[in-house]
């Protein structure tokens, strides 16, 4: 498998708005959709168009107007929904049909009230249909990890048989742990006759907090989608995070021999733009686009990064579209960061005038928790005309 081979598939506007007291406009769906072409995903899921009228508009607007990725829309094994996601995806010159039923038993019990033997004859007959209208069809076993993994590979050979192009292996309530995610991904790449030509996709619920990890240990065994959300938005505690797992794949290039080709440095706009829109915030030591996650606090931290950045970060601010770490001045702070903030400020400080405005800055930074320029400016102004 070449570097390029790993598919992004962002359903930000699908699983992400299902996180709870998330409502997106039709407006607010276009402007992230746009911005996800700008970050170079490979497929954008738009919606569900069965569920509402708003998300068959913002799934046909969708497809009609942004370029570059694959738009799909999410439907039941149902006829009826079949059509409907068909109605608004036409429009876009890559259309995939994402066709779903649960397979594990629970769910076919309780919730669809199927037996096995019928749900093995939606997946085909629903393939088949979707097959009627678009060669990209996606299959998703819903709540695959708690399937029983020789009925999974059942399904997975009738999805492959019907055509469909992609499979789906989700982990619905985020329960499995890496290595027995990544063993159910290799099973079924050794168990299910003729699947070589199927790309293999996972989608991970962050339920245990484990759904980027679980997403990593699945391409380290075969699979060559991912599924995820930006901020890792989604139902209940959300969905794999985008910006983790492609930095992860990134800056862990020389460990996964394969990278997804997003455009990096629209990560962090992207995550800013979800965050507005969504009303969710990042919290701030959120990794990759937390308000933290570049900024460094305690004096041997910050004057590590000043002599070289590498020494307390892994990866570069800018790679995402951020213009710089940020060293936070506080209490922790050392001389060093001081004199280096005060010439970004435009002050060159030596010697005694130094040591005196280090020392205000110091008993300032146990009053206040972190100094802010105008503090530092305030201060040196103050300390200038003692001079
Ligand atoms: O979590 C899940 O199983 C899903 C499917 C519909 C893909 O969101
Ligand atoms: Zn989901």
């Amino acid at each position: 498998m070449s570097e390029s081979e790993i598919k992004i598939f962002d359903t930000t506007l699908r699983d992400g708005e299902q996180s709870p007291g998330v409502s997106l406009n039709i407006e607010e769906k276009l402007e992230i959709a746009h911005q996800l072409a700008n970050l170079d995903v490979d497929v954008i899921e738009a919606g569900f168009p069965i569920a509402s009228e708003g998300d068959f508009e913002a799934v046909k607007q969708i497809a009609k107007e942004v370029q570059g990725p694959v738009i799909a829309g999410l439907a039941r094994t149902t006829k009826g929904d079949i059509d409907r996601a068909w109605e608004a995806l036409k429009y876009s010159d890559k259309p995939r049909i994402h066709t779903f039923i649960a397979t594990s038993p629970v769910h076919m019990e309780y919730k669809l009230q199927k037996s096995p033997n019928e749900v093995l004859e939606s997946v085909t007959e629903a393939v088949e249909y979707a097959k009627s209208y678009t060669d990209d069809v996606e299959f998703s076993a819903e709540d695959a990890f708690r399937s029983d993994k020789d009925f999974l590979c059942q399904v997975v050979e009738k999805a492959v048989a019907a055509g469909a192009t992609t499979v789906n292996i989700p982990d619905t309530v985020g329960y499995a742990t890496p290595a027995e995610f990544g063993g159910l991904i290799e099973y079924i790449c050794n168990n299910v006759p003729n699947i070589e030509e199927t790309i293999i996709s996972v989608h991970c619920h962050n339920d245990l907090g484990l759904a980027v990890a679980n997403s990593l240990a699945a391409i380290e065994k075969g699979a060559q989608q991912i599924e995820c959300a930006v901020n890792g938005i989604g139902e209940r505690a959300g969905n794999t995070a985008l910006e983790e797992v492609v930095m992860a794949l990134n800056t862990r290039c020389d460990y996964f021999d394969q990278t997804p080709e997003v455009t990096l440095d629209q990560i962090y706009k992207t995550s800013k733009l979800v965050s507005s829109l969504t009303g969710m915030s990042v919290q701030a030591n959120k990794a990759i686009v937390g308000k933290n996650a570049f900024a460094h606090e305690s004096g041997i931290h910050q004057d590590g990064v000043i002599k070289e950045r590498t020494t307390y970060e892994i990866m570069d601010a800018k790679t995402i579209g951020l213009s710089e770490n940020q060293i936070v001045l506080g209490k922790h702070s050392g001389r060093h960061a001081f004199k280096e903030r005060l010439a970004e400020l435009g002050y060159e400080l030596e010697g005694d005038n130094l040591e005196k405005a280090f020392k205000r800055f110091k008993e300032l930074a146990d009053r206040k928790k972190s100094i802010t320029d105008r503090d530092l400016e305030a201060l040196v102004e103050d300390e200038l005309k003692t001079i």
